[in-house]
This record gives structure tokens, sequence and C-alpha cells, in this order.
């Protein structure tokens, strides 16, 4: 039988990414091999995500665009799974009748299944069901993208229910993968010649939390941090109130554990703050921020804020500025508001108008632009460890990594090294200029080893 192709359209967050690597993995072992190429593709899937109105709109759109692609090739198998899928349903069968298959966030693994079923009997299927068994991941069938850092699931689903958000009905309840399977996962990636591993889940903090192994996320964090070959740990994301003094504890002390955190506080009012249950004030989290800055003074930091939830007044929104100016962050992720019908928010008074939301999301905009060309500028003529991740997209003379704060490096072409793909190296390098969105530096010598390094990292931090 001729090799089939799949084309995979990502949308939304970390983890859609990484699930689209396991459907694009799980594909590929039953004889669909990925594609970029719609026209000629043979299964095309939408792996979408709800959080905000505009992510789902687009899903549609897209779907809208597709359709001639089935009205020429009737044998084409349009899919849609992710977070739109799940809280949808057969719903989109309805709405996009060039779609085949509706699969949801937790039923990836029988995605060769229901292919075949589609294909056999010329049928269609809306499949959500939450059967899902975190354990019966085969992560053997992921395909990464990338050699240097991979995404490792740690947890799934979240118990929080902000009242804003739909992922605790798009991911379901909190669901822990055992510290077993985990760090068999990531011992793999070390023999495969990975560096740097990224955990996520929607609330890492909590992971352990379900299960029966008294394994918490500080204990999960420091056995990882004993594989060898894996230089880098990150993890995404964390909640303030879960975020614990052992954390930070151990984030300080493990040689591998990346000086970065992102750590979402959503709004600067404590009236805000309730009405969307973070379950924090704001100098809860203002406390949390110092023990940070005290036991890890090189960490940088980066958040979320939702700016017009329902309700803000201009005094709640200087609060939220105050608040960004105090803490100092090397980055934000800024988002306005968005009804989800399925959260208790969509139904509370006061909604913002969009011209509020607009002028109080460039404001906060401006405002963060400073704050991180400021901070990217303490590093020039700093030398920093970077791990190579390849070439760089824009400009394929030149190598891009990151530094263990997380900050984008574009890296000279360097002349003594020639041609040399330095690609998964870790690296000193001299900073010569900071950017708004990356820094630029110089190859000054290879690394020999991350515990020495981790040291000089932080005595060259100090100005
Ligand atoms: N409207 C706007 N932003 C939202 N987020 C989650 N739900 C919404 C919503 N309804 C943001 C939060 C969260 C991030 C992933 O997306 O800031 O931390
Ligand atoms: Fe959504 Fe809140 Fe859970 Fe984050 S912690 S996924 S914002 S419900």
């Amino acid at each position: 039988m001729p090799k089939k192709n799949l084309a995979l359209l990502t949308y939304g967050c970390q983890m859609n990414k990484y699930d689209s690597e396991r459907i694009a993995g799980i594909l590929q072992n039953s004889g669909i091999g990925l594609t970029d190429n719609l026209e000629t593709a043979d299964v095309i899937i939408l792996n979408t995500c709800s959080i905000r109105e505009k992510a789902e709109q687009k899903v549609y759109s897209q779907l809208g665009r597709l359709a001639p692609l089935k009205e020429k090739n009737p044998g084409l198998i349009i899919g849609v799974g992710g977070c739109v899928a799940q809280i949808q349903g057969k719903r989109i069968l309805q709405r996009a009748p060039q779609v085949d298959l509706v699969f949801g966030t937790f039923n990836i693994n029988k995605l060769p299944y229901l292919v075949r079923e589609i294909e056999e009997k010329g049928i269609k299927i809306a499949d959500v069901n939450d059967g899902y068994d975190i354990e019966n991941d085969d992560s053997s069938a992921i395909k990464r993208e990338g050699s240097v850092g991979a995404w490792v699931s740690i947890m799934h689903g979240c118990n929080n229910f902000c009242t804003y958000c739909i992922v605790p009905y798009t991911r379901g309840r909190e669901k822990s993968r055992s510290a077993g399977s985990i760090l068999r996962e990531i011992r793999g990636l070390a023999g495969e010649g990975f560096k740097e591993v990224t955990l996520i889940g929607q609330n890492v903090n909590s992971y352990g939390k379900d299960g029966v192994e008294g394994i918490d996320f500080p204990d999960l964090v420091s056995m990882i941090d004993n594989i060898k070959g894996i230089e880098r740990i990150r993890f995404i994301t964390s909640h303030p109130k879960d975020l614990s003094d052992k954390l930070i504890k151990a984030m300080a002390g493990l040689p591998h554990v990346c000086e970065y955190l992102h750590l979402p506080i959503q709004a600067g009012s404590d009236r805000v703050l309730s009405r969307m249950n973070r379950g924090y004030t704001s100098s809860d989290y203002l406390k949390k921020i110092e023990n940070i800055k005290k036991s890890i003074p090189e960490a940088s930091l980066s958040t979320d804020i939702i700016v017009g939830f329902p309700g803000e007044t201009d005094d709640d929104f200087d609060k939220t500025k105050d608040i960004i100016k105090r803490v100092g962050y090397d980055g934000i992720y800024l988002f306005k508001y968005s009804p989800r019908k399925e959260t208790p928010a969509a139904e509370f008074s006061d909604m913002a108008p969009d011209d509020v939301k607009q002028e109080r999301f460039e404001e906060i905009m401006e405002l963060q632009d400073g704050i991180t060309l400021e901070k990217n500028k303490l590093y020039e003529g700093r030398t920093v460890e970077v791990l190579i991740e390849g070439k760089s997209r824009k400009d394929k003379e030149k190598f891009t990594g990151r530094t263990r704060t997380n900050k984008l490096v574009n890296l000279a072409p360097n002349q003594a090294r020639g041609q040399e793909d330095l690609t998964g190296r870790l690296i000193n390098v001299k900073i010569t200029k900071g950017n708004l969105y990356s820094l630029e530096g110089i190859l000054v010598s290879e690394n020999q080893s991350v515990k020495a390094s981790k040291q000089k990292n932080f005595d060259s931090m100090i100005p």
C-alpha cells in the first residue's frame, strides 16, 4: 500500500504542541507520514485551542479553507482534535460537513483505529470520551520537533477552575504520571542526545497530589536532576498558590534546573484575583517573588496577565501596572479577557468594552517592552552559558540558542570555528547587544561542566 501523508495544523499552548508530537508519532507508526503540503495530504488534522474566542474562530475559518480540498478529493480525511473538539464534540460535524473525525484531548491513542474505521466504513466519527489513562501514553511514539530540547508531559488537567478559564472543562481533572514512567522517558531522551527537558502540565506544582507514590514536584525534579546527559531542566506552568518553598530551594540548589520561572499572576488587584478564583492575594504573590529573588538572585521571571476582566476598574488596572513594575518581569504573556460561555466569568456583569481592553493592553505592552529591553541590556558585556538549538531561521549563517534564563541568543558567525555544527553544545557566549526580543553574542569558549558553569554563570551575572 502506498504511504499516506498527514498534514497537521497546531494551535495554542505547549500542551497542544506536545499532543501534536504524539499525534504525528502515533500516526507515523501506522504508516501515515508527516507532510507540510495540504494539497497532497490524505489526512489533515487540526489540533485546536479554545482558550480565547479568537482561537476558536480560527478553527472554523481554517475548516472553510479546507472545504474545496475535500470537494476535489472526497477520500481526504479531515479531523479536528484538541480543546475545541473536546468542548464541541459532534456539533463540529454539523457545523462543518467537510469534517470526518472529531476526537478529544483524551483519546489521541485511538487515532489510528479511528482513521481506519473512517477509511473502511466511509463513516463520520465524533469520539470525545474521557477514557484516558496517562500511564498508557507511549512515549516512544512521540515524533519530537528538534533534537536538543524535548517536552515531557508530567500531568494532565487542572483542578483550579479559575472563573475565566476553559481548561478544566477541556482537559479534565489533574492526573499525574508515575515518576517511574517519566524518568524512563527522560533517560531515553538523554540516550538519544537530548540536552534539555521542559516538564509540562497545567499546574506542575500540583504534581503527585493525586497519586499514591508520595513523590511531589520538587522530589521529581531532584530525581531528574541526577539523569546523566540532561543538562537543563525547565517546567511550565506553575500556579502561585501551589509554589512551595521546597521547590524554590530545589531550584536554587539543583545544578541542572534553570534560573527561570513562569509564574502567572493574571491581575494585580486583590478584588479581581478573588473574582478570578486564583486563591492568592497580590501580597502572597509578592512574598513568593521576594523569596525567589533572594534564593536565586539571577532568576528571570515571566507571567501571564489578563486585561479587561469583568468589573476591572481603572484602580484595579493601576494595581496590575504596579505589580509589573515591582516584580520587574523579563517578559509577559498578555491577554485581553475573552468570555468563554462554559465558564462562570462569562456570566459576570460589567463586561469591559473592547476599546478599554485594547487601551489597557497597549499600555501594558509599552510598559513591559521598556522593562524587558532594560533587563536585556543588563546582559551586555557579560558571559553566559548558551545551549545551541540550531541554525537561526532568519539567518542561516548564525546559530541560536538560549541562556539558562530563557533568553534567545543569536550568535555571530565565528570564523575560527568555520562551519562546525554547534547544535546541542553548551557554550559560553559574550553578549554584545541586548535587544527587545533577543540577545546578540560571540562565542567565547565551550563549557566543560554544567555544575561548574552554574557557579561561573552566577559570578558573571553580577554586574
Ligand atoms: N481570556 C483571556 N485570557 C485567558 N487565559 C485563560 N483564559 C482566558 C480567557 N478566557 C490566559 C491566562 C492563562 C493563559 C494560558 O491564558 O492568562 O494563564
Ligand atoms: Fe486555567 Fe486557572 Fe487551571 Fe491555569 S490554573 S489552566 S488559568 S483553570
